[in-house]
């Protein structure tokens, strides 16, 4: 499975039979969902107010996105999902079977992202799915899921360069069509890492998530290490009414601690950054020290100090 999707293989190369799929769940799914559940908790550090009644994810695939919706919003009472697997959705179904209310009684639909009616829903998620839609049809299915959703889109992608790519040719277009962005960006103005020049650090947009590793998900993967870091990449679209104070910057990168203090990499609506707060500066330093990779930041409770660009 590993092989084929590694070899640009998608889902239906990958998945055809439930042994494929259950290896999957073991393999991948844990990975998936904690990236998921990370952008569902910028959702709720950004969006505290929103508390979806329905959810619709497109591209399930075993279902973990259901699964990490249900632990961010309890009260969500509706869950319909969409893939063009029958293996993927029958693996979801028998999941989902022993889990909250709204997933055991989830309806499933197996159909196309590019055709299919998509159910409207305050929630619709896309995760690890745009990955599988041929470039060609991919501004047409964001469209689509734009259009099934009454209140926020969560798409989330491999943190490669193309998962970036993919997220920033249809930012552009859900831009285009009065979607306002919550996250990850702190501005909707053109992405300044499109031509991003910063050397020493990656030119594309995305996260990292440690998440650890049972016992079946290490064997499975002949691994030793007991937790693994996912990188992801995503994009945060939402109903003009969803969105509260507009976010200020976000680190884009690792925090890099050195001596003469903490070098912060943002993306500010001002365009790219590195900020360091010297050491020297106890109060700014402790401030710096606590920031991690990803965090939004309020720019004035950040501290004023040399900034080289
Ligand atoms: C890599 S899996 C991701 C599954 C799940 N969302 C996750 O995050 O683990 C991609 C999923 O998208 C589905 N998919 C790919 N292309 C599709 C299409 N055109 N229409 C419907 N589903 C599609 C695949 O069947 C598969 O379930």
């Amino acid at each position: 499975m590993s092989d084929t999707y590694r070899g640009g293989g998608g889902s239906a190369a990958a998945i055809t039979q439930e042994a494929d799929a259950l290896a999957y769940a073991v393999a991948r799914m844990p990975a998936t969902y904690a990236a998921t559940a990370a952008v569902f908790a910028e959702v709720q550090a950004r969006s505290p107010d929103f508390k979806p009644a329905s959810l619709l994810d497109a591209g399930c695939g075993p279902g973990g996105g259901g699964w990490a919706a249900l632990a961010a919003w309890p009260s969500l009472a509706k869950v319909s999902a969409v893939d063009e697997s029958a293996t993927f959705l029958d693996l979801a179904a028998s999941l989902w079977a022993s889990g909250p209310k709204a997933l055991a009684a989830a309806t499933r639909h197996r159909g196309d992202l590019r055709r299919a009616d998509l159910p409207r829903a305050d929630l619709v998620l896309a995760s690890y799915a745009l990955a599988e839609i041929p470039p060609a049809d991919l501004a047409a299915v964001a469209a689509r899921l734009w259009e099934a959703c009454d209140g926020l889109l969560a798409l989330v992608e491999p943190g490669t360069p193309a998962g970036f790519q993919r997220l920033a040719k249809v930012r552009t277009s859900l831009i285009a069509a009065g979607g306002r962005i919550l996250a990850p960006c702190p501005h909707e103005g053109a992405c300044p890492l499109a031509e991003d020049p910063t050397p020493g650090f990656p030119g594309w947009c995305h996260f990292s998530i440690r998440l650890p590793r049972r016992r079946d998900h290490r064997l499975a993967k002949a691994a030793d290490a007991p937790f693994e870091d996912e990188p992801f990449a995503y994009l945060l679209a939402a109903r003009p009414g969803l969105v509260g104070a507009a976010a200020q910057a976000r680190v884009l990168a690792r925090p890099q601690v050195a001596k003469p203090g903490v070098t912060l990499r943002l993306c500010t609506p001002a365009g790219l950054e590195l900020h360091t707060v010297p050491r020297r500066d106890k109060a700014g330093y402790a401030v710096a020290r606590r920031l991690g990779w990803g965090d939004n930041l309020d720019r004035p409770r950040l501290p004023a100090s040399s900034r080289d660009r």
